[in-house]
């Protein structure tokens, strides 16, 4: 929404929510998440086309466009707990919407929705019975975190869904209208409504696919002595193919990507469609593989046992560039540690503590867990490292000055493939690299 202050001068734009402390955190400097180029971009548009508030009811009302922006968290309760997705919230804020009136509306799904939501969000709007029309259209949201506004600022598309008679096309237009003021027609494209659920679905999917499918084959790399990353290297020249997306790593993390294939996957299993089902799930289970495969190496290397060893943990957040931990490898990684009976030290250098502990279920006087506010400190004494976000600042560590304070013999265990493997094996550390022997 910043974005579109920014691009559309002549657009006002207001977020609400319901928690006052986030909009006060929006309007300071201080925004509530970590995201390069995000201030800056708020600060143009703040306070003139660009505002904040808890006034909800009042800007609904007074609004031509609504863009529902609400998570749809993996419900964790009743029918489909574990893999539907809960639409609670975007239910609420349907009927909120009719509840409101003001005015004829476009009502626009931001969030990432199973496929048919638009109709659960068109028949609360239509029995509102207030007199006023409105169309529900979908636009999903493409940008990933770490580089939100350079995906913003410059989209390989953007996606607009409506309904094909000609109120439907008109809104959708007037959507396209708020993006084309910075972003090319051509790579603007419109679709049915359940076209456009299923493509943000898919993508993802799709997306996630291929770090399965590159994990999978790195763990066929450790027993065979072939080198994954040279594998990647080969196969990604295939221009069919294409090089992105083929790092392997400790699993792919996020509130996506598992999230939306449990979905999809629900969904098949809905329709009658348990072979698609199965295809779409092996995904995540071959994600849930590799990371207790990391752990099993970890094992394996420090003679079967970490029990009564400190680890040192380099990392928390699921990628480099967000304080974001949800789903993030290194949950599923700490926890298994910790079963294993070992104790840890953290650090990362932007999610915070409290996030730590709400992602690992832990109380704060925990002392299996200290947290530590370099990258040094937290391998001091250690057993072992293991690096878990690719964070930049990780690269330019000294190495021999870490193995020096560590415990021998001194494990590296790379969850990223991030460090020059001859400066690790130089420092004088046993070294473990995703998919390398
Ligand atoms: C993803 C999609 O990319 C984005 O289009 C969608 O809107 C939201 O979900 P995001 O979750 O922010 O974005 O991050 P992404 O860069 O896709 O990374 C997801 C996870 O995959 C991270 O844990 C990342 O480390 C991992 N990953 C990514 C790999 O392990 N290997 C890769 O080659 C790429």
């Amino acid at each position: 929404m910043a974005m579109i202050a920014k691009q559309c001068k002549d657009t006002i734009v207001t977020v609400v929510d319901l928690n006052k402390e986030r909009i006060d955190a929006w309007n300071s400097d201080t925004l509530p998440i970590y995201e390069p180029g995000l201030l800056e971009t708020v600060q143009c548009a703040r306070g003139k086309n660009l505002f904040f508030s808890t006034e909800i009811d009042q800007t609904l009302k007074e609004s031509d466009v609504i863009f529902i922006s609400v998570n749809t968290p993996t419900k964790d309760y009743g029918s489909g707990k574990g893999k539907a997705a809960d639409l609670r919230f975007i239910e609420l804020c349907a009927r909120n919407i009719a509840k409101v009136g003001g005015g004829d509306k476009i009502v626009v799904e931001k969030s990432t929705v199973p496929v048919r939501t638009a109709q659960m969000v068109k028949e609360i709007l239509s029995e509102a019975n207030n007199g006023y029309s409105y169309q529900v259209l979908s636009n999903p949201e493409f940008l990933a975190e770490g580089t939100a506004i350079t995906d913003l600022e410059n989209p390989d598309r953007v996606l607009i869904g409506g309904e094909i008679t000609d109120e439907g096309i008109q809104a959708v237009e007037k959507v396209a209208n708020l993006y084309a003021q910075w972003i090319d027609r051509k790579k603007i494209i419109t679709t049915n409504l359940w076209s456009s659920e299923l493509s943000k679905l898919t993508a993802n999917a799709f997306l996630a696919q291929r770090i399965s499918s590159i994990n999978a084959i790195s763990a066929l790399c450790e027993a065979t002595g072939a080198d994954v990353d040279e594998v990647a290297n080969a196969i990604g020249m295939d221009s069919r193919i294409g090089p992105k997306f083929l790092k392997s790593s400790v699993g792919f993390g996020g509130s996506c990507f598992q999230k939306d294939i449990l979905n999809l996957s629900y969904l098949c299993q809905h329709f009658g469609l348990p072979e698609v089902s199965d295809y779409w799930n092996q995904v995540v289970l071959m994600n849930d593989y590799q990371k207790n495969r990391f752990v099993q190496r970890m094992m394996d290397a420090m003679f079967n046992t970490v029990s009564g060893k400190e680890i040192g943990i380099l990392g928390f957040a699921f990628k480099k560039d967000t304080n974001d931990a949800r789903e993030s490898p290194a949950i599923a990684i700490c926890l298994k540690l910790l079963e294993e009976r070992a104790t840890l030290r953290i650090y990362d250098p932007q999610v915070k503590k409290e996030t730590i502990l709400s992602a690992l279920g832990l109380l704060a006087n925990d002392d299996r867990i200290t947290f530590c506010k370099s990258a040094i400190d937290a391998t001091s004494g250690t057993h072992a490292v293991a690096l878990l976000t690719e964070w930049e600042e990780f690269k330019s560590l000294n190495f021999n000055e870490i193995y020096s304070q560590m415990e021998k013999p001194a494990y590296f265990f790379d969850g990223r493939n991030l460090i020059e493997p001859k400066i690790i094996k130089d420092a004088g550390f046993r070294l473990y690299r995703i998919g390398k022997k």
